[in-house]
């Protein structure tokens, strides 16, 4: 058991590592490359995906939980897709499902900055990747 991190303000709650320690933003850029995505500790302690750009993250982060019976769907870079091992469901680099049997895209969470720290908030809106409401909420 880990314990979760602390949360930020404006209901944002800290990521942490895997240790349950924050991350930095700062720290996070020097030790990943463009498109490079990891996991984190995101929202509920749940593992979330951050997505590197040059300089920075993507203002999402995608929950790694497989739509269809909840496996943690793998990043692969050589096929720019998510790709899950239990019965072959795939997701595009934003996590829209394009194969069963996952019947759902994966959630999304905006990420943000609490005192330089990464941080996630619940994404309550329109799911860009379909212009439908989240299934998640
Ligand atoms: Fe991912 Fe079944 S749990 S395809």
């Amino acid at each position: 058991f880990v314990p979760p991190v602390a949360s930020g303000g404006g209901g944002a709650q800290l990521c942490g590592d895997l240790d349950g320690n924050p991350v930095t933003l700062e720290s996070w850029v020097k030790g990943h490359k463009d498109n490079d995505r990891e996991l984190v500790q995101g929202l509920k302690g749940e593992p979330y995906y951050l997505i590197s750009t040059p300089d920075n993250i993507k203002d999402f982060a995608l929950l790694s939980v497989c739509t269809h019976l909840g496996c943690v769907v793998p990043w692969s870079k050589a096929a720019n897709k998510f790709c899950c091992p239990c019965h072959g469901s795939q997701y595009d680099e934003n996590g829209k499902v394009v194969r069963g049997p996952a019947p759902l895209s994966l959630a999304l969470a905006h990420t943000t900055t609490v005192k330089g720290n990464l941080a996630l908030s619940p994404w309550t809106e329109q799911d860009f990747r379909t212009n439908v409401d989240p299934w998640w909420k």
